[in-house]
């Protein structure tokens, strides 16, 4: 498996960034970074640049906005970049989600790099072209494919990140090597999660994440594997949310990957014991979470799931571990009955 050119894993990210812009020559630069990562980021590659200006977003997805763009494109207005500059994204998904699509609707399109800071932008929203921001309560509602000209995946930014972004990202990366590697599945369960070996999973995340995107862009098929764990996880993000006490991504995604695992295996898809794994692991790393008394509450909120059809709940399921099928109907008993299972697990 093999990443494209423009996607690269780097030890000196201000080197390769820096080398790449002697290449390009633009005429103009500028920097995105949100509050976090201009204190923490920006310093390490900031020496390598030539003369830029940096534009500074808010920390976190309530910046993701539109409002939060035209703060960006005044930025640039302001500083005059015309269509041959090129823009520095330094940051997590939010960054690099509104940062890319502010590029890409500037003056019709410019370049951006994109730096991703933190382990869920490098194992998966820097990968795949999507870029856009949330609109009222509809979370990417906005947005545009467009690649950037260079992704420098660099773990040496995860120093700083705080633990607990870290552990949710991880949760991706869990994802990933289920669906598609089971020996490197056997090596991450052999390991606390806090002592992975980072740069081989955003490696390998990465590189998945890009082939199955290659083969798939617009999510006909294979692309729906991407999916796993988060039809339940979805649902569960939106219970928390609800309930005022907002979880991380990946901390509901390792909920969804435990119930999702369990009805795999009531399909005969995979073995009791693989789902034990796939639970005692999972629940090590990310704690127990508490989900409502009656399961049917969680079960309920599946339906709203985009990948559904005809009112049918379809998910992603491994097929075995090291592999896993799309558009499996799932029924409200097999959903009960998995988040039961759930509820029954001792930490
Ligand atoms: N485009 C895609 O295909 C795709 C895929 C998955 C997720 N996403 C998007 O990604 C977003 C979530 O991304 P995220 O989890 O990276 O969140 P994020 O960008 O909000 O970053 C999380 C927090 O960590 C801070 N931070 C980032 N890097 C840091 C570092 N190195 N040191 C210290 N602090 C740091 C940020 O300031 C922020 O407070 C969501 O908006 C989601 O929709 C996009
Ligand atoms: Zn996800």
């Amino acid at each position: 498996m093999m990443l494209p050119d423009h996607i690269r894993v780097s030890a000196w990210p201000e080197n390769d960034l820096s080398e790449f812009l002697v290449k390009r020559k633009y005429a103009q630069l500028a920097v995105l970074t949100d509050e976090n990562t201009k204190t923490h980021c920006y310093p390490r590659v900031k020496d390598s640049l030539p003369q830029h200006r940096v534009i500074t977003i808010p920390a976190g997805e309530q910046a993701k906005t539109i409002e939060t763009c035209m703060h960006v494109w005044h930025a640039m207005t302001d500083q005059a970049l015309d269509r041959h500059s090129v823009l520095i994204i330094i940051g997590g998904g939010v960054a690099g989600d509104l940062g890319g699509f502010c590029a890409s609707t500037f003056k019709r399109g410019i370049d951006f790099i994109l730096i991703p800071t933190t382990l869920l932008a490098m194992a998966d929203a820097s990968v795949g072209g999507k870029v856009g921001v949330d609109f009222g309560y509809y979370k990417n509602q906005i947005g545009v494919f467009r690649e950037p000209v260079l992704t420098i995946l660099s773990t040496v930014f995860l120093n700083t990140l705080p633990e607990r972004e870290l552990r949710s990202g991880f949760a991706e990366v869990i994802k990933h090597a289920l669906i598609s590697d089971k020996p490197l599945w056997d090596v991450i369960r052999g390991k606390p999660w806090q002592t992975q070996e980072w740069s081989r999973l955003v490696q390998h995340s990465a590189t998945l994440k890009w082939q199955v995107v290659e083969q798939d862009p617009h999510e006909k098929g294979l692309r729906k594997i991407l999916n796993a764990g988060h039809t339940i996880g979805h649902a569960v993000e939106t219970y928390y949310l609800a309930k005022g006490q907002p979880l991380l991504h990946g901390e509901a995604v390792a909920a969804g990957l435990i119930c999702e695992s369990k009805i795999a295996a009531q399909k005969g898809l995979i073995t009791v014991q693989e789902v034990q794994e796939i639970s005692t692991y999972l629940l090590a790393a990310f704690g127990k979470l508490n989900l409502p008394e009656r399961p049917e509450e969680i079960a309920q909120l599946c339906y709203q799931d985009k990948k559904n059809k005809d009112n049918k709940v379809l998910m992603a399921l491994l097929n075995g571990i090291g592999r896993a099928r799309w558009d499996v109907e799932v029924s409200m008993a097999e959903m009960v009955d998995s988040l039961t299972y759930y509820g029954s697990l001792h930490t």
